[in-house]
């Protein structure tokens, strides 16, 4: 049970919009008051159509704020502004699939808009809609796009909906709404905001019988180091475990995506549901790369050696007494990033990674156009990424860059996968599919 006693005195604006479960709102605003908490309703257009203004107004027992353009609202201190600065946290429950793409756009043309987006206050996101609108990479995107930028998630549950169907988009019990509420005014610091929401869009994907945003769509995913044979015992390798590659093959198959993860050698454990292709060197990674094309998307975090020895001895190389050590002459490998961002059969999205020491983001500009591929991720690898279980990368696209705070490399893995799927989707809105991709 979490504390609720904190609760007393504090400042909440409950923000109701349009959800048949607008009227699980009101326990939520009974438990508030309960808990000492001074509760000022604020209601949307759409929640209107499921709660009565009176209904609210009685059970917080403040007036309610309603309207962007109300002199009288406005005149007694509920105007956007005012709503926005005084109270120690927002709470939006439950929120709409159409209220949540409205904060991610940062749409300020009602009252609940304006407020949310003129506040400094912690802002706690309550969903609840059908499963198809809370799994559509729509949904999903903005869902990401609030948790990156610090936005709390409590729910939504995966259970019984009004249409009489079953599955995740259930607005999440007033008693975990209240218990979140009380943790998010206890700790206000932003929070590895995808863990949860990760884990949620997770589950919203493989709970029930929602089909993935990816279902249908072939990706592509390199990953571990690879080994570039000096002899038959000896070989050239790097520090890549595969984590972070796996679990992207991981994530994007959770999507419903059909995965062909082309892996360099590493102790990680296969996928599920993954078609895995293993090979040692740079040169049967690409050829297993061209194998697998075509493919919608190519996501190439691999740590692929950027050079071999120019000869493969053909026996163990001999260590002679007295004789100077053999010297190594290294030949460019092929770059597989590049070769599939310039293929004839290009993926209509490729990602790749720079891992890089220094210089991080003028580098990643600089790969992003030298590669010809359409994002990077980059990730500072000075500390312990590589073989760690964590972290912070940045996403370059050709629009900017977007800072991700520090995860789990799975939550990275999750993310990316949301943002391939919304990406999909734009580019494929009235395409046609790649040939042979899709029925
Ligand atoms: O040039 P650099 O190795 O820093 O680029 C890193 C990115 O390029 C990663 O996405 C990696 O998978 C990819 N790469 C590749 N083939 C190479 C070298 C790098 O696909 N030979």
């Amino acid at each position: 049970m979490s504390d609720t006693s904190r609760l007393a005195g504090r400042r909440i604006l409950l923000v109701v919009s349009g959800s048949i479960a607008a009227y699980k709102a009101l326990e939520l605003a009974r438990l508030l008051g309960k808990a000492g908490a001074e509760v000022t309703g604020l209601l949307t257009g759409g929640g209107t159509r499921f709660v009565t203004p009176h209904a609210l107004q009685a059970i917080t027992g403040r007036p309610l704020a309603q309207d962007l353009w109300s002199l009288e609202e406005e005149g007694e201190g509920r105007g956007h502004i005012a709503l926005a600065r005084q109270h120690d946290l927002i709470v939006v429950a439950p929120a709409s699939a159409d209220r949540l793409a409205r904060m991610a756009a940062g749409f300020a043309e009602d009252l609940a808009g304006a407020t949310l987006l003129a506040t400094q206050a912690p802002v706690l996101v309550a969903p609840a809609m059908n499963w198809a609108m809370w799994s559509h990479p729509a949904t999903i995107a903005n869902a990401a796009i609030l948790a990156n930028r610090g936005v709390r998630f409590v729910g939504p549950e995966d259970g019984a909906m009004a249409e009489a169907e079953s599955g995740p988009g259930r607005l999440a019990e007033p008693p975990a709404i209240l218990a979140a509420i009380a943790e998010l005014l206890a700790d206000p610091a932003p929070q590895e905001p995808d863990l949860a929401l990760e884990a949620a869009l997770d589950e919203a994907i493989a709970a029930g019988d929602a089909p993935g945003p990816l279902e249908g769509r072939h990706v592509l995913v390199t990953s571990g180091p690879t080994h570039e044979p000096i002899d038959p015992v000896r070989y050239i390798a790097n520090r890549s475990s595969g984590k972070q590659g796996h679990a992207i093959a991981a994530a994007l198959a959770a999507l419903g995506a059909r995965v062909t993860l082309v892996a360099g050698p590493v102790a990680m454990p296969d996928p599920a549901g993954v078609e895995v292709v293993r090979v040692e060197s740079a040169r049967e990674m690409l050829a297993a790369c061209e194998a697998a094309l075509p493919a919608e998307a190519a996501i190439c975090a691999a740590a692929v050696a950027d050079w071999r020895p120019a000869h493969l001895a053909t026996g163990k190389i001999k260590k002679r007494e007295g004789a100077a050590p053999p010297s190594l002459e290294l030949v460019p490998n092929p770059d597989i990033l590049a070769t599939l961002s310039h293929h004839a059969r290009r993926p209509r999205l490729v990602v790749g990674f720079a891992a890089e020491t220094e210089a991080l983001m003028a580098n990643a500009r600089a790969k992003l156009a030298r590669k010809g591929c359409d994002w990077i991720v980059a990730n500072d690898v000075s500390g312990d990424v590589m073989g760690g279980d964590e972290n912070a990368v940045h996403l370059v696209t050709r629009e900017g860059v977007e800072d991700w705070p520090r995860m789990a490399k799975e939550a990275v893995a999750a993310r990316l996968a949301a943002r391939v799927a919304a990406e999909l989707d734009a580019m494929t809105a009235g395409a046609p599919p790649v040939p042979g991709e899709r029925p």
